[in-house]
């Protein structure tokens, strides 16, 4: 970052007299003011629930402008990677910087496919979860788990332990996702298979039974890497700080990513595109697309707390580039499988071109997010609606550990703790029980 020539100066009322604090530039986006001094100088705080304002740390990773509707994972557009580039690519760019050579890119592919295997030992840890619990419960804990099998990788101001730990678990994800999966079909769980690709390997362990063979259908495959580009970073959301909150103790990798599945869950992040394919699933049953304006007028009545589930972002003050990229790919395999008159589909359609036209949505400049089309797409490969927001992490395992290898690679790093605004009872003497 570079020292702005302006300064921002700070005045008081009461006669205090007025501080300057630095001011910084970013190669793009918003200068920042760097107020780490303000508590040594005037002895106070700032207040900023939900972190509005604030930047927690310095990032060359992603960058959003939420006006303009653009997403660059080190400087390259989403649209751009979509398209011409793999998964496995864009993990390497987000890892290490650059997209990777010919050579480079083998090299990574071979590194990432030796690690698909998981312990044996993880299966008989899977055993303990009850057959219907929620697919996110079980991530928490085989992800937390990796750390009780991989302590060789475990060491993070180790270099090679944190590269060894991040390809570790962009490899185990989809195993440990697809065994979630099967467990709770009662299906034998199925090998990787090395010979195939990073997404066309999860379809194989997701949909292949031990009982005949299994071909990967190219335009899922590609739908499904497409998925996971698309989600594999996303600068400092609520998962991706969780990580870098609970890494900065020191914690070992995998317990960092294990808060990060956590956070994930939640239906205002990751749990969205469950939640949406779920409350269309519900305007379905209410009568479908005729009742979609009543549907609407639910989710503008703030006393209902209805909310239009796969619409909205912190960030995006326009439509989400990867909602537009997710539509296409939406549009390619509900073809691919001649679902084109799927009413779910329609009925997503539908709702959106309402709420495009609607003055509440467009004073609030609410437009789809990505997980307003990465719900149906997953619906129409197959995978449950109960285990999208685990797909979802699979994804994010990239950001997420590229993002906790920037700040422990940070000379400026620091444990993370916020401050707080107190407001509860000052000191008080305890009284004997018998006088409460
Ligand atoms: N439906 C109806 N109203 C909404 C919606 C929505 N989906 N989203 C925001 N609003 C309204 C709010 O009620 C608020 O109205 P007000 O100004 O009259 O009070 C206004 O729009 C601003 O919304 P905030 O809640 O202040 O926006 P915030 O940035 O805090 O929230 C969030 C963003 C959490 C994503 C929100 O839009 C939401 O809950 N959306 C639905 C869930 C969703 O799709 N999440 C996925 C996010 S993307 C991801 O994680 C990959």
């Amino acid at each position: 970052m570079k020292l702005a020539e302006n300064k921002a100066t700070l005045s008081f009322s009461n006669g205090s007299p007025s501080i300057d604090m630095p001011v910084y530039q970013g190669s793009v986006g918003p200068d920042v003011i760097d107020i780490r001094k303000l508590y040594a100088q005037t002895g106070m705080f700032t207040y900023d629930p939900g972190f509005l304002s604030t930047s927690a740390c310095q990032s060359a990773i992603t960058y959003i402008d939420g006006d303009k509707g653009e997403l660059l994972y080190r400087g390259y557009p989403i649209e751009q990677l979509a398209t011409n580039c793999d998964f496995l690519e864009t993990c390497h760019l987000l890892l290490y910087g650059e997209l990777p050579d010919a050579a480079q890119k083998a090299d990574f592919t071979k590194r990432v496919t030796n690690h698909t295997m998981v312990n044996e030992q993880m299966q008989f840890f899977l055993r303990g979860f009850r057959r219907d619990a929620h697919p996110m419960a079980i991530m928490t804990g085989l992800v937390g788990a990796l750390s009780a099998f991989y302590h060789d990788s475990t060491d993070i101001t180790n270099p090679q332990h944190r590269d060894i730990s991040a390809i570790r678990l962009i490899a185990k994800m989809p195993t440990l996702v697809a065994m979630a999966y099967k467990y709770t079909v009662g299906q034998p769980y199925m090998y990787p298979r090395n010979d195939l690709s990073y997404a066309g390997n999860f379809l194989h362990m997701m949909f292949a039974t031990p009982c005949e063979p299994y071909i990967v259908n190219p335009v899922l495959e590609r739908a499904l890497d497409r998925i996971f580009t698309l989600h594999a970073d996303h600068e400092q959301n609520a998962s991706t700080s969780t990580v870098r909150l609970c890494g900065s103790s020191g914690t070992n990798p995998f317990a960092a990513i294990a808060a990060g599945v956590a956070c994930l869950w939640g239906p205002a992040h990751g749990g969205a595109n469950e939640a949406c394919l779920n409350m269309l699933e519900d305007i379905q049953k209410m009568g479908g697309i005729s009742k979609v304006g009543e549907f609407m007028e639910q989710v503008k009545d703030k006393n209902s707390g209805v909310k239009l589930m796969g619409f909205g972002h912190r960030v995006y003050k326009n439509y989400d580039p990867r909602a537009k990229l997710m539509q296409e790919t939406c549009k390619e395999v509900l073809h691919e499988l001649g679902l084109e008159n799927d009413p779910l589909f329609k009925l997503a359609m539908a709702v959106e071109k309402i709420a495009l036209e609607d003055d509440y949505f467009v004073q609030r400049k609410l437009y789809p997010n990505v997980d307003f089309y990465s719900g149906i797409v997953q619906r129409a490969i197959g995978i449950p609606t109960p285990l999208f927001t685990a797909v979802f992490a699979l994804a994010r395992t990239t950001g997420w550990i590229a993002q906790l290898n920037e700040m422990i690679g940070d000379p400026e790093y620091k444990i993370g703790r916020p401050r707080q605004l107190f407001t509860g009872n000052v000191t008080r003497d305890v009284k004997p029980i018998a006088q409460r």
